[in-house]
């Protein structure tokens, strides 16, 4: 502990360095950290002798396991398989070592309310030797252990291979036949950094700064929830007003494969990253966001979370029900810099790093038999045309196309307990999906531009080694009749709409003259009320721009303490005729938070109301400032006896206002006219 706190001074000059060293050698002789003083001679010697080192294991103390390379070290609690320290480039815990030791590194479950470590009971060495060492730190459930132990086996694996700036982890989840029924909302793996060296987080190009600190965070002002905190009394006063929230961080899984912390002050700078080379064991599919880096310091990788998406996707495990998955492996990065004005360039090193485990993916050296090799795995290939209505077959430009476990059409963005495996095809709508475990799978797909889901007819089996060639496909997206208006575009986003800017006093520095990111700004759901006060939005067909009058949110109006009132949106437009046959509205949401769409046309006294989405969702995107969550599609019939020649209404209720945070994301809407002769073939 001594040792620690004496570590965590910032050291700025060289003799300042020596002798907090010094003192650590006398200190350090009582502690556990003792071999940093043999890494520190090591980082000192020649860069190319390590390349070559080879791993070492050490596991004589009964309570620990220490793996090396010369490069890196790795301390890992024996038999429970914690992180504990981790030695890089003369740091001798990157980690927070002020933390319990199962608080610094480790992977947890959460099963409700419980969140539980990944705690294992037995070690052991799977492969030594000089090149690479696996070790596997085991937890096998039994009906004698107690309700806070979830009904899964898990098997933590740690590779250190010599030459490398890092260390792999994964985890395997078993549930033999006869286990309990349980129900699991989040894994992931987390690491806690050492908070007086890593100052500064990177999480994409545009998405970088210097951070404010735990204890900023404890001086703050809560908001309306405790994730978000108004800066009140920062160490570092440029700081001060600003928003910190750790949902401002969020990305969508195709985004979010590498994110990390970096000693930005240091003469030496250091970058911390955790690198997700593939998203096939990730809940949700491609565009689930999730959470990265944040005040802590702390660095995630989300492999399953109800983030962004709400209790549907949570995984429900019958009583007796088998099952098996590999989590990981992950890479743990770490890099330095030869000179502080150098400490950005870790970023760049970090991307380049994670472009090289993509292209390693997936892995030959992990030893679990679980984790597939990417000669057993196969390969699906074809092309995917969408014929929208009468119009001729075009090529589904960047379409996201990928297997899941089978199910009905959408069914992936609420699907986590089997792998997925996504591509984007080409601009001929070509598609080839790589390295997919054998397994039963359904093929799903969307189109920007389009909507609705798309599903190949048939279950999809991938034997070992196998290609698949599925030829032509074709997607018919939803159309009853010929567009006559239609509102944003149908990409499942609210990007487009109109995003107001955040409240002068709450803003995130990050997302100053970033217009791609204002959503991601606090407070935006409060702005529907500045805006209209009084009168709900009034949308007019031909003459609005849906870019500046179309609130991307449809929240309640705020109308006193607490006091909050149902909003009803009216979009008018003009029809030259009323035609026989039923009319369409496609309406499509981005997201839904216990919200509830009412739909009626040009007059509002009916009740029940014409249509009603009912209250649906619970994805909480609105205080998390998504831009999206889960998608949602309504098709609905509007027989011709509701319309009249001349002017309309169309009125969308969002009936729900027990809080500010009940409403929708629209994401599209349109309006069809009833079927031509050609379509009803
Ligand atoms: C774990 O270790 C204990 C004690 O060494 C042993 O009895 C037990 O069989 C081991 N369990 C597994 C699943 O390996
Ligand atoms: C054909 O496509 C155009 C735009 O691409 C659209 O406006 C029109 O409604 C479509 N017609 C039908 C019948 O699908
Ligand atoms: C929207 O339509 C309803 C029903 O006709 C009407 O009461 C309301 O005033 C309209 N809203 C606005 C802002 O014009
Ligand atoms: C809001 O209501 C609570 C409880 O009725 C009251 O104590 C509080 O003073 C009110 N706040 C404001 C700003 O009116
Ligand atoms: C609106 O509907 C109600 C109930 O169906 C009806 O009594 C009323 O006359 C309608 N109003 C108009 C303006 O059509
Ligand atoms: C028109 O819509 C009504 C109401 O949904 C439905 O009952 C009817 O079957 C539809 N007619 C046709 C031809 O689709």
């Amino acid at each position: 502990m001594k040792m620690e706190r004496c570590m965590n001074k910032r050291v700025i000059l060289l003799w300042w360095y020596i002798m907090v060293f010094q003192l650590c050698f006398i200190l350090g002789a009582y502690s556990e950290n003792f071999s940093f003083r043999r890494n520190l001679k090591k980082f000192d010697n020649v860069e190319s002798s390590r390349a070559n080192s080879p791993v070492t294991l050490n596991n004589q103390n009964s309570e620990k396991v220490v793996i090396s390379n010369g490069i890196i070290s790795i301390t890992l609690s024996n038999p429970e398989g914690y992180v504990r320290g981790l030695s890089y480039a003369g740091i001798d815990n990157v980690l927070d070592a002020r933390n319990e030791e199962n608080d610094r590194g480790y992977f947890d479950i959460t099963s409700g309310k419980l969140t539980q470590r990944v705690d294992g009971t037995n070690f052991t060495v799977i492969t030594h030797k000089e090149n690479i060492v696996e070790v596997s730190f085991l937890r096998t459930w039994r009906s004698s252990m107690d309700a806070s132990n979830v009904p899964i086996n898990m098997d933590q694996r740690y590779i250190l291979r010599s030459g490398d700036s890092g260390f792999y982890s994964y985890v395997i989840f078993e549930r033999p036949k006869g286990f309990p029924g349980v129900t699991i909302h989040q894994i992931r793996t987390v690491y806690k950094l050492n908070e007086a060296r890593f100052n500064y987080m990177a999480i994409s190009d545009t998405r970088q700064r210097k951070m404010p600190s735990n204890r900023d965070r404890e001086t703050g002002q809560q908001l309306a929830y405790p994730e978000a905190v108004q800066l009140r009394n920062p160490s570092n006063p440029e700081f001060k007003g600003e928003v910190d929230d750790k949902y401002q961080y969020s990305s969508e899984n195709q985004y979010n494969q590498v994110n990390g912390w970096i000693t930005a002050e240091s003469e030496k700078p250091v970058g911390f990253w955790i690198i997700t080379p593939s998203n096939e064991f990730r809940n949700g599919g491609p565009v689930k966001q999730d959470l990265t880096s944040h005040v802590g310091p702390i660095c995630l990788s989300m492999f399953v979370s109800t983030h962004y998406a709400g209790k549907q996707v949570a995984i429900e495990f019958k009583e007796g029900e088998d099952y098996k998955k590999v989590f990981g492996p992950i890479f743990i990065y770490l890099n330095s810099a030869s000179s502080n004005d150098q400490f950005k360039s870790l970023w760049s090193d970090a991307k380049q790093k994670l472009s090289n485990e993509v292209k390693n993916w997936p892995y030959d050296f992990p030893q679990s038999k679980d984790f597939i090799p990417s000669n057993q795995r196969g390969t699906l290939q074809g092309n995917l045309k969408v014929q929208d209505g009468m119009n001729a077959s075009q090529n589904a430009y960047n379409a996201y196309i990928g297997l899941a476990l089978p199910g009905p059409a959408g069914s992936w963005q609420i699907e986590g307990k089997g792998y997925q495996f996504w591509t984007r095809s080409d601009k001929n709508g070509n598609f080839i999906i790589k390295n997919i475990v054998p397994g039963a799978y359904n093929l799903f797909a969307w189109v920007p531009g389009f909507i609705g889901d798309y599903t190949y007819n048939v279950d999809i089996t991938i034997k070992p080694g196998s290609t698949i060639n599925l030829n032509s496909l074709i997607y018919n997206p939803p159309r009853n009749g010929p567009t006559l208006w239609e509102i944003g575009i149908p990409d499942r986003s609210a990007a487009e709409f109109f995003v107001p800017n955040p409240y002068p006093n709450l803003i995130n520095k990050l997302y100053i003259n970033k217009p791609m990111d204002k959503f991601r700004n606090y407070g935006l759901w409060n702005r529907y009320t500045d805006l209209y006060p009084e009168n709900d939005l009034v949308y007019r067909i031909g003459i609005s721009n849906y870019q500046k009058d179309w609130f991307f949110a449809h929240v309640p109006r705020i109308i006193g303490n607490k006091t909050y009132q149902a909003t009803t949106w009216n979009v008018t437009f003009k029809l030259s005729n009323v035609l026989n046959g039923n009319y369409t509205l496609q309406l499509a949401l981005a997201s839904a938070s216990y919200g509830e769409v009412q739909v009626w046309f040009n007059n509002m006294s009916d009740d029940p109301p014409y249509f009603t989405t009912n209250r649906i969702g619970g994805d909480s995107v609105i205080p998390r400032h998504g831009i999206h969550g889960l998608y949602w599609l309504f098709s609905i019939q509007v027989p011709r006896v509701h319309l009249v020649k001349g002017d309309n209404t169309l009125h969308l209720r969002q009936s729900r206002s027990g809080s500010t945070f009940e409403g929708v994301l629209y994401d599209y809407i349109r309006l069809e006219s009833p079927p031509t002769t050609k379509l009803n073939l």
